[in-house]
């Protein structure tokens, strides 16, 4: 395809705008609108697509930076060890570093729980202010997931909230529990075994679930039917009318602070089934000071440290 600019007379394919530079002639592709370079390999025809000069000039930049990153950052291994670079800057030590001064703040008042003596330890307001962040992270990293993000339980696993505990609420005690826990493989383990009476007729057993759904009530008949069953069978382990509190896992059964509910259905499946929850031991999971932190720090939270600090 002959140009115009040609026929005018202008004689250096140079000065045609656009055209191609050995030949002066200027060939639009039809399809993709750019010019092409006037090659031609068989049918194929070559588009003239320079690479654009910003991109050489990025190249350019990476590569220099990269030259000068070679001389002051780690770079090229060397067998074991590799160049350390002029800054000589190590991320891993410097980690180290970071962690090791952690450590040593935590070492400060990390080893007075070891041994703990709690009253002291709560006494001290700005120890327990120091401490209580990283309370809450093992506690949310370790418990949350069964008791609850803010201890409130749920059916199966008990509130730790309030003021009713089923192995006792000082902190000594909740520390115990931990680091044994309840039913575990611990040879230490508290042992919680709710047995089943399905032994016990049908129309007992359930003159047994309503007295026991009403006991929170407190309008129960300690001479009605259900009532002796419950002297006979149940009150060696939950106390007396239910009360619980002796320290043999069995709850109280006049208050609502229950694991797996009071009502009709549920008071029936436990009979009939019974109950043995499992909460894992913590030692050697998470180091003693670590336990007596968390114990703690879920006693400072119930309603039994609110009644004794207020
Ligand atoms: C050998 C001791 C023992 C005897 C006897 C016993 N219990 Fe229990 N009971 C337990 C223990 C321990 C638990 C807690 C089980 C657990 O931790 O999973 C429990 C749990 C329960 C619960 C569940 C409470 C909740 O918080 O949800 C009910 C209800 C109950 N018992 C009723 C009875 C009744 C009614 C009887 C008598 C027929 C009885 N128990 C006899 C030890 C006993
Ligand atoms: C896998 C679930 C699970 C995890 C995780 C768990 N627990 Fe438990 N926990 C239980 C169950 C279930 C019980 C009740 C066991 C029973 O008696 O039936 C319990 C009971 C307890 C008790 C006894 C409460 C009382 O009334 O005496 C304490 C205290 C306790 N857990 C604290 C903790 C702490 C602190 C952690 C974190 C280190 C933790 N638990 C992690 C399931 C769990």
């Amino acid at each position: 395809m002959s140009d115009p600019a040609n026929s005018r007379g202008v004689t250096d394919p140079k000065e045609i705008a656009g055209a191609d530079p050995h030949t002066g002639e200027r060939e639009i592709d039809p399809v993709t609108g750019y010019d092409t370079t006037g090659h031609q390999w068989g049918p194929i025809r070559e588009l003239n697509t320079p690479f654009p000069m910003i991109a050489l000039v990025a190249l350019a930049l990476a590569f220099g930076y990269s030259v000068i990153a070679w001389f002051l950052l780690p770079a090229w291994p060397t067998g074991r060890h590799y160049t350390p670079g002029l800054l000589a800057l190590d991320q891993g030590q410097e980690a180290m570093r970071d962690f090791r001064a952690i450590q040593a703040r935590r070492g400060e008042w990390f080893s007075r729980f070891a041994d703990p003596d709690f009253a002291s330890l709560v006494a001290d307001r700005s120890l327990m202010a120091e401490v209580m962040p990283a309370a809450t992270r093992l506690y949310h990293d370790n418990c949350a997931a069964c008791h609850g993000d803010d201890g409130g339980g749920g059916p199966g696993f008990p509130n730790l909230r309030d003021n009713h505990w089923l192995w006792g609420g000082e902190p000594a005690k909740i520390a115990e529990t931990i680091a044994v826990g309840i039913n575990s493989d611990d040879t230490d383990t508290r042992v919680a075994q709710m047995p089943s009476f399905d032994w016990i007729e049908i129309a007992e057993r359930n003159s047994i679930a309503d007295y026991v759904v009403q006991l929170p009530s407190g309008n129960t008949d300690p001479a009605s039917a259900g009532g002796k069953l419950f002297a006979d069978n149940c009150a060696s382990c939950h106390g007396d009318g239910g009360v619980g509190g002796l320290d043999n896992g069995a709850p109280s059964l006049t208050d609502h602070s229950v694991i797996y509910g009071q009502d009709l259905s549920t008071e029936l499946i436990t009979l009939r089934h019974g109950r043995q929850g499992v909460m894992p031991a913590w030692v050697p999971r998470l180091t003693v000071e670590e336990v007596n932190l968390l114990a703690l720090y879920v006693w400072q939270r119930s309603a039994t440290a609110s009644k004794v600090m207020k």
